[in-house]
């Protein structure tokens, strides 16, 4: 059987971005279920595997240039990269929809009600995913540079976290549950993305941004769920031992 066949499909993804949108377009979650072999996946979802195998080899390598190989990133550069990448991308478009849909939800008030409720379920997915975004910044990132650096030898080994490295990614990955649920809420309630004709240029950016937003979030929570932190806990138990 082909090797991609056994690989998880959040591997598949981290190791190139580009095949993000195969599995966006067959409704395979590779960011909060990434932990499933392809040929499961594909079997799940009735799909044919030697065909699915066929369109991430035709991605192709060649469209790797330019990206990081997230397995092999010094870790102190892997947290830099999803701050910089990820984290600064979501503190600028969240506030900018949040606005677009204020204002689209006023102007379409009558003809357009259920995005009083999109508005509502935005502000709950800014809560949860900011704060979560501060956690990694103030606390996570820094313990796991501290962790990369006591490796080489150029600090002492950080004390332990509070709640313990596995229980915190726990409870990091559950905010990454919600945060996901979240936007498939919004999602449903914006009808799938499908623009009404009697939407307003607004309205019309909002869910352009929206769909954006929800590919973004899926790819830094895959790379954080199928690379960060199985490298982080790999690197904290060999300094235990
Ligand atoms: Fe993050
Ligand atoms: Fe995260």
């Amino acid at each position: 059987m082909n090797a991609l066949a056994q690989q998880t499909v959040g591997r598949i993804v981290a190791e190139n971005l580009h095949t993000a949108k195969i599995f966006e377009s067959y409704n395979i979650d590779f960011c909060c279920q990434g932990n499933i072999e392809l040929a499961e996946a594909c079997r799940s979802k009735g799909l044919d595997l030697e065909e699915v195998i066929r369109q991430i080899n035709a991605a192709g390598r060649s469209q790797t240039r330019g990206q990081p190989d997230f397995f092999r990133l010094h870790l102190y550069d892997l947290t830099k990269y999803i701050v910089d990448v990820h984290h600064s991308y979501m503190y600028h478009l969240v506030p900018e929809i949040e606005s677009h849909l204020q204002v689209a939800s006023g102007t379409h008030a009558k003809s357009h009600p259920e995005l009083k409720e999109a508005l509502h379920t935005f502000a709950e997915f800014k809560d949860v995913f900011f704060r979560h975004m501060r956690m990694e910044e103030e606390e996570f990132f820094p313990y796991i540079n501290a962790l990369a650096q006591a490796n080489v030898g150029t600090a002492p080994m950080p004390p332990p976290m509070k709640m313990g490295l596995s229980e915190y990614i726990r409870f990091l990955e559950e905010d990454h549950r919600t945060a996901s649920g979240l936007i498939t809420k919004i999602k449903s309630i914006c009808n799938n993305y499908v623009i009404p004709s009697d939407a307003c240029i607004t309205y019309r950016l909002f869910i352009t941004q929206l769909q954006e937003l929800e590919a973004d979030t899926h790819v830094h929570i895959n790379l954080e769920e199928s690379v960060l932190h199985p490298r982080a806990r790999e690197l904290e138990q060999e300094l235990k031992s």
